[in-house]
């Protein structure tokens, strides 16, 4: 528990100390030895880790839709489809070493084409919000589809959620992973130039699910990928996720009108319930009377990450792992289980679930109630195609996109 609290501390590095749920046959050996197996079995017998491909579905058009299964050597399991490249579970152990998926979202695909709020998908061509749909570029106005009141929002009416991926599995020594590929074309949901993406998911036996987006254009474009996965750290063991302790390695955010486009003004988080600098349940403070709670309807807010700013004095600027820094620290306190986030972005944006109201039934019928999971969006600034002081979202032809985000998964106290 105090590693988890103390807001500056990283989650255990390595291997969880569990092996996978199959190891042994529960319904014969006693719990207490069983537990105790698992303990032993990463580092005494490894697991081989393994990736396989199954056929998932059809869309509606008449599109194959295929499911990636990857497991690491610690029995770490994570399941996507060619569809959104959107990730349908994510299995990992609790502290006492029971299993359980981590992640919202549907069984079968007819609920993601059907109306899904990006459970679990790959966004793009633009993260976030663009105001009003519209942006000016080397002199050039260029109109978006504007699907979320007055704004543009995840890339439009047909976003980069909703269409079929090349996928392809590989393997490594220590990871499994799928590389998931798109052409855009030119004109695609109004943006210019035909865009080149791919991004690939990599499951390593050191627990981290790595994302790497990479994309080239023809024609200058905004872009900004990420990946919106809806987390309940509890998996089954809490309806929402109020109780979850978070830590963002962010002393500033950027504040927000009332429909959601930023002000910006790059905020201190210091004296607001916006401070996530030392460990803090997400509940805590989310029904503040404050008015960037009201608008957000509770967090729905990019945070700027202190990275290596060297403006910012917080002391929690942590770099590592190949140049990322870490954005975000999760503990859920019933299940121990941890989320540790590193990136190479200069945001990310904490989604606490506001617009989830119990309308939607999801996995094995389970009602996703309000907050029952957050998202924690690694990101450019949303609508910085509109805002010259933000970093610069364009990328140009001859110029690589290229970015990473780490997730790591482990359990703490
Ligand atoms: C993002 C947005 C939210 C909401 C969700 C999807 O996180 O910032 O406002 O649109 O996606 O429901």
């Amino acid at each position: 528990m105090a590693r988890a609290r103390s807001g500056v501390d990283v989650a255990p590095r390595g291997r969880v100390p569990y092996g996978p749920p199959r190891a042994a046959p529960a319904a014969v050996i006693p719990t207490a030895t069983l537990i105790t197996l698992l303990a032993c079995a990463p580092d005494d017998s490894p697991m081989p880790r393994s990736i396989a491909t199954i056929p998932f579905g059809t869309t509606a058009t008449g599109e194959v839709v295929d499911l990636f299964t990857m497991t690491n050597a610690n029995g770490i399991e994570v399941r996507a489809i060619t569809y959104g490249g959107i990730i349908l579970s994510i299995k990992t152990p609790d502290r006492d070493g029971r299993w359980d998926d981590i992640v919202l979202g549907f069984d079968s695909l007819e609920p993601y084409e059907a109306g899904s709020p990006y459970f679990g998908s790959i966004i793009g061509r633009y993260g976030n919000r663009i105001a009003g749909g519209r942006f000016t570029l080397d002199g050039e106005t260029f109109t978006l589809a504007t699907n979320n009141g007055p704004n543009h929002l995840h890339g439009g009416d047909v976003g980069f959620d909703k269409v079929v991926w090349g996928g392809e599995p590989f393997e490594r020594e220590d990871a499994v992973g799928v590389a998931f590929t798109y052409t855009s074309v030119d004109g695609e949901e109004g943006y210019p130039g035909t865009m080149e993406v791919r991004v690939t998911y990599t499951l390593t036996d050191a627990n981290e699910l790595i994302f790497d987006y990479r994309a080239t254009t023809d024609r200058a474009t905004p872009v900004n990928l990420t990946q919106h996965s809806y987390f309940n750290l509890a998996g089954g063991a809490a309806a929402d996720i109020l109780g979850h302790e978070l830590t963002l390695d962010a002393s500033r955010f950027t504040p927000v009108d009332t429909t959601l486009i930023p002000t910006g003004e790059l905020a201190p988080v210091e004296g607001t319930p916006f401070d996530f600098r030392t460990a803090t349940t997400i509940g805590a403070r989310i029904d503040d009377d404050h008015p960037q709670l009201a608008a957000g309807l509770g967090y729905d807010h990019n945070f700027v990450l202190d990275g290596d700013d060297p403006d910012v004095t917080s002391g929690l600027a942590e770099k590592n792992r190949e140049g990322l820094h870490r954005a975000a620290f999760v503990f859920e306190p019933l299940t121990g289980r941890t989320l540790e986030i590193h990136t190479a972005e200069p945001g990310i944006q904490l989604y606490s679930g506001n617009f989830l109201d119990g309308t939607i039934a999801g996995k094995a019928g389970r009602v996703y109630g309000h907050r029952s999971g957050f998202c924690l969006e690694t990101q450019h600034f949303p609508d910085s195609p509109n805002q010259p002081a933000f970093p610069s979202t364009i990328v140009r032809p001859g110029e690589e996109y290229s970015t990473r985000t780490v997730l790591t998964f482990g359990v703490a106290g």
